[in-house]
């Protein structure tokens, strides 16, 4: 069985653009029932600037507070050296940098030219040294909100600048949902073709093109894979954005493929259909609603009246 690895990002992606503060016991509680699911990697927090993400301003008692479980690793986003020297103190088994490949976008959320970002990203991993894990999230890769297409030839050009810093890992975002499945396999293959590091999948499901694209993915060859919770999830700076690939409704597909995610989905959808008490809201996952594609249902009572009747 193929096994692939899933990172979740409900506590980062998924609360970022909640509007109602999730109180910090609540996600230490979420984190904690989520580590016992069979993930490979949690996105636990972010470590941004407290008045940008009022959400993840509890980020070094979240960190400081969950039950580690061996096997599992602890991630966060890191937007700037600040950021770094936090997660680090926290820490975190692995940063996850964040650049946008669109300039307007990397404006808009990081406030600073993408020039400006990579020089402070590579500062931090400089000073890293390779001492802890270093993923870059290599936003608006599949496309911008505001600026459009962004050319294959530039998402490379990033991906191979950040490639030769020797960082371990690269995770191409489709923050705005607009990524279709033949870019997706073109733009998989092509990475995989040029660079050795551990190549993440991240997509949004706005347009409904979130399971489609993990299957173009997984078929050429990608084998981690960013979800949110329910399919919580959106860049508040991104006009429009909204939830990330469901990871229930992934888990389900794939597993119902033959692929081996690691997570017990029985499990996982007991979490996900505690989503909707700690946001306030319901969320956009199928599955926790529907049930697995295996659950049955009875028949209605004259079905077995009919059946005597017939036979
Ligand atoms: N952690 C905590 N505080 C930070 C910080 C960090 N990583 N980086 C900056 N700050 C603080 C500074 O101390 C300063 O505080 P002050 O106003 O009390 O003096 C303030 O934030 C502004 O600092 P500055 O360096 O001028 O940053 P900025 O205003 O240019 O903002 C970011 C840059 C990246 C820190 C900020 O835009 C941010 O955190 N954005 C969040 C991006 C994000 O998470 N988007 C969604 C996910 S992709
Ligand atoms: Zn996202």
């Amino acid at each position: 069985m193929k096994r692939l690895y899933i990172n979740e990002v409900a506590a980062r992606d998924g609360f970022q653009i909640e509007p109602a503060f999730v109180p910090t016991d609540t996600k230490i509680a979420l984190i904690d029932a989520l580590s016992l699911c069979g993930y490979a990697k949690i996105e636990v927090t972010s470590f941004t600037s407290p008045k940008a993400i009022p959400m993840l301003r509890d980020a070094e008692e979240v960190m400081g507070r969950i039950q580690r479980v061996p096997g599992v690793e602890y991630t966060a986003l890191v937007p700037n050296l600040r950021g770094a020297e936090r997660a680090l103190e926290s820490r975190a088994d692995e940063l996850n940098l964040v650049i946008s490949l669109s300039e307007t976008h990397n404006l808009a959320n990081l406030r600073m030219p993408r020039e400006r970002s990579f020089a402070a990203l590579s500062e931090v991993i400089r000073r890293v040294d390779g001492h802890t894990p270093i993923n870059v999230s290599l936003s608006c890769a599949f496309g911008c909100p505001m600026e459009g297409e962004v050319a294959e030839g530039e998402v490379l050009d990033w991906a191979r600048r950040f490639a030769e810093l020797g960082v371990r890992g690269l995770t191409l975002c489709d923050t705005t949902g607009m990524a279709h499945p033949a870019q997706v396999s073109r733009l998989a293959e092509a990475v995989q073709a040029r660079f050795s590091q551990q190549i993440t999948m991240h997509f949004h499901n706005t347009r409904g093109m979130g399971l489609a694209n993990v299957l173009a993915a997984v078929q050429a060859g990608i084998e981690r894979f960013d979800g949110s919770l329910g399919g919580l999830g959106g860049c508040p700076y991104a006009p429009g954005a909204s939830g990330n690939m469901c990871t229930e409704d992934a888990v389900h597909m794939l597993g119902a493929m033959g692929y081996d995610t690691g997570i017990g989905l029985a499990q996982l959808l007991q979490v996900a259909r505690g989503l909707p008490d700690i946001v306030g809201h319901e969320v956009p996952g199928q599955v926790a609603k529907a049930g697995p594609s295996l659950t049955l249902h009875p028949a209605p009572d004259y079905v077995a009246e009919l059946r005597a009747q017939f036979s």
